[in-house]
């Protein structure tokens, strides 16, 4: 016995010695990587994503389609590539196309030649144009809740993110907020806009101030107008190059990815005065030489689209966005902001339901078979940025992202889950209540209740359930 107890021993002291034998190794290792790398942590929507196969959920929780890219523009890439344009290319046409919609959007004048560069999608063309532009300490003002990416850029380019918080519900401009950010080492400002997550579409006003603001603080600009063609209730997207002085001081970003619903064909651009834009080149070239060449064939297919294309793009997205806003109203949202572009709901948590976000996902992943994004990942504003107490960013952990650029039937199962869940807990609402009023009373009924019941405590999640069974199963 004694024996057995000191191999058991033994077995621990192994097991301890090689677990921190282990973690010393890990530790080395990690040393060895950028502060950069290491801080960066795997994204809620990374983590909840093993969770959503596991429960084979819907997913409105990725920026991309789910329905096919337009038919004339894969057969473009198609023959682009039987045509043998499979090797490193730059496609001069795409630049012209480009700078043909900027005169046209925007009257502004580019020149194809010297003022536009073709990238791996507006990632790399942001990601490029932050390595152009940031030195080590640099400021960069970014808006929050932004699209995770900017954040990262700037750090790997040596800069300091400065956040900005929009205000909710409207996520509204503060302009005491931006005239506070601004200070000495002040490089630039980035502006999405129409917005990821929010659905905002920043408004004349707004950008007059930005605009006022660079020009005060003589800084530079980088634009995100991914979702350019993407607007609603007749809003049309203004770039913020168009202001007067402004297109000096501006690098515009953009894709074909969210327009033509081509995301992994990787074809962007940034588009900026030639001294900027020859600087975003050469590291465009350092680092991927050139964009995919059998795509930025096609480009020239897409890019040619008649008026008619974006008019059915921005009207069937506009169908979509209803059809989400409804469904999530029915299901008990109060949405008090809807999104004017892009195709996201940035849905706000009903006031007394205690999950966070993160658990709000992880309970409608099982409960109700749907996947969205816990909104935390687009905040970044700290308590010192904000100068305030924790409760005045506590909304931070209260806002869900549900993507609708998805197929009529993937948002109609969405929508049929969720009534499921609602129509399955008003059963169990009206149950409790048949108990508690004494009708219902039978030992059998009673067990198969409280069955019912210790399987929604278990999980018992979706407090908006809750709160909605208080205001409509009363
Ligand atoms: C605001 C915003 N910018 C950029 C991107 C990425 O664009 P691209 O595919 O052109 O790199 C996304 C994708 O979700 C986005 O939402």
């Amino acid at each position: 016995m004694a024996a057995v107890q000191w191999k058991l021993k033994q077995a621990a002291d192994d097991k301890f010695c090689n677990d921190n034998a282990a973690e010393g190794r890990r530790m080395a290792e990690m040393e060895k990587l950028s502060l950069v790398a290491k801080a960066l942590t795997p994204s809620p929507i990374q983590q909840l994503s093993y969770l959503a196969q596991r429960y084979n959920a819907i997913n409105l929780a990725e920026g991309f389609p789910d329905f096919p890219a337009p038919p004339h523009i894969k057969n473009a890439a198609v023959s682009a590539i039987n045509s043998d344009f499979n090797q490193y290319r730059h496609v001069q046409g795409i630049c012209d196309h480009v700078a043909r919609k900027m005169k046209e959007m925007h009257g502004l004048d580019v020149d194809p030649l010297t003022d536009i560069v073709i990238c791996c999608g507006q990632s790399e063309a942001f990601a490029a144009t932050m390595f152009a532009i940031v030195d080590q300490g640099d400021e960069v003002i970014i808006f929050d809740p932004s699209y995770e990416t900017y954040e990262t850029c700037i750090r790997l380019a040596g800069g300091v993110p400065v956040h900005v918080a929009l205000e909710p519900p409207n996520w509204t401009l503060n302009l005491d907020k931006l005239k506070k950010s601004f200070t000495v080492k002040t490089k630039a400002i980035v502006l999405n806009s129409p917005h990821n997550p929010t659905g905002k579409v920043f408004t004349k006003d707004e950008l007059e101030i930005i605009a006022g603001a660079c020009q005060t603080w003589n800084i530079l600009a980088v634009t995100d107008e991914v979702y350019e063609h993407i607007t609603f209730d007749k809003e049309s997207h203004i770039s913020l190059a168009s202001l007067p002085e402004m297109q000096k001081r501006t690098i515009v970003t953009s894709s074909l990815s969210k327009t033509f619903s081509v995301t992994g064909w990787r074809i962007g651009w940034a588009i900026a005065p030639a001294w900027i834009a020859s600087a975003v080149r050469n590291i465009h070239i350092r680092i991927t030489d050139s964009a995919p060449a059998p795509f930025q064939e096609a480009a020239l297919t897409a890019l040619s689209s008649p008026p008619a294309y974006f008019d059915s793009l921005r009207s069937d997205y506009e169908s979509k966005r209803d059809c989400a806003v409804n469904m999530l109203a029915e299901v008990g949202f109060k949405l008090q902001f809807k999104p004017k572009g892009s195709f996201f709901v940035f849905a706000p948590l009903p006031e007394n339901c205690t999950l966070s976000d993160v658990e709000f996902v992880e309970e409608l992943i099982k409960q109700a078979g749907v996947v969205a994004v816990p909104g935390c990942g687009f905040f970044h504003t700290t308590l010192c940025e904000e100068n305030s107490s924790p409760a005045a960013l506590s909304y931070q952990r209260r806002y869900i992202r549900f993507a609708f650029c998805k197929s009529e039937d993937t948002l109609a199962a969405a929508s049929r889950k969720l009534s499921k869940l609602v129509d399955a807990y008003a059963i169990l609402v009206s149950r409790v209540r048949a108990i508690r009023l004494g009708r219902l009373v039978s030992k059998n009924s009673c067990f198969k209740v409280n069955s019912l019941i210790s399987c929604y405590v278990a999980h018992l999640a979706i407090l908006l359930l809750a709160q909605k069974s208080e205001h409509s199963f009363k």
